[in-house]
């Protein structure tokens, strides 16, 4: 197992429904440390920019319009094997199929509205994590 980092956020409809707290309580109990973390209002080029790898899916322009509806919560964290411990906490992206106990399932309205994003591999890791954070806003032992 290695430390990696992955990028998280907490999405408009999770800040909207007063939640963010509750879901980075259950990431720092997870044992996840927080390197950098901000809140902003999605601008429509931000993202679409940020789910370009999309594009051509059918919910791209739908997708992009709820991100901004609202502030999110952007968080990098680290920890061993970070982006598949992250990917467990979430649960399956449609919450109809996410497993008791996690975030998705207790918070997600919709397999859009989804409460919270996370990098699905190291290379995406490495583009999202930039696409917010300069190096100097996050924090280094
Ligand atoms: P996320 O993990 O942020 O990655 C891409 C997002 O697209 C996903 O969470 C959902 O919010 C959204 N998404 C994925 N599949 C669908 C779908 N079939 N219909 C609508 N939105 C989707």
């Amino acid at each position: 197992m290695s430390v990696e980092r992955t990028l998280a956020i907490i999405k408009p409809d999770a800040v909207a429904k007063g939640v963010a707290g509750t879901i980075l309580a259950r990431i720092e109990a997870d044992g996840f440390k927080i390197l950098g973390i901000k809140m902003l209002r999605l601008s429509a080029e931000q993202a679409s920019g940020f789910y370009a790898v999309h594009k051509e899916r059918s919910f791209y322009r739908s997708l992009c319009t709820f991100m901004t509806q609202g502030p999110s919560v952007v968080i990098v964290l680290e920890a061993d094997n970070a982006i598949q411990r992250w990917r467990d906490l979430m649960g399956a992206t449609d919450p109809a199929n996410a497993a008791a106990g996690t975030i998705r399932k207790e918070f997600a309205s919709s397999i859009e509205a989804n409460a919270v994003h996370g990098s699905d591999a190291p290379a995406t890791a490495a583009f999202e994590i930039p696409y917010f954070f300069s190096a100097l806003e996050l924090w280094a032992r």
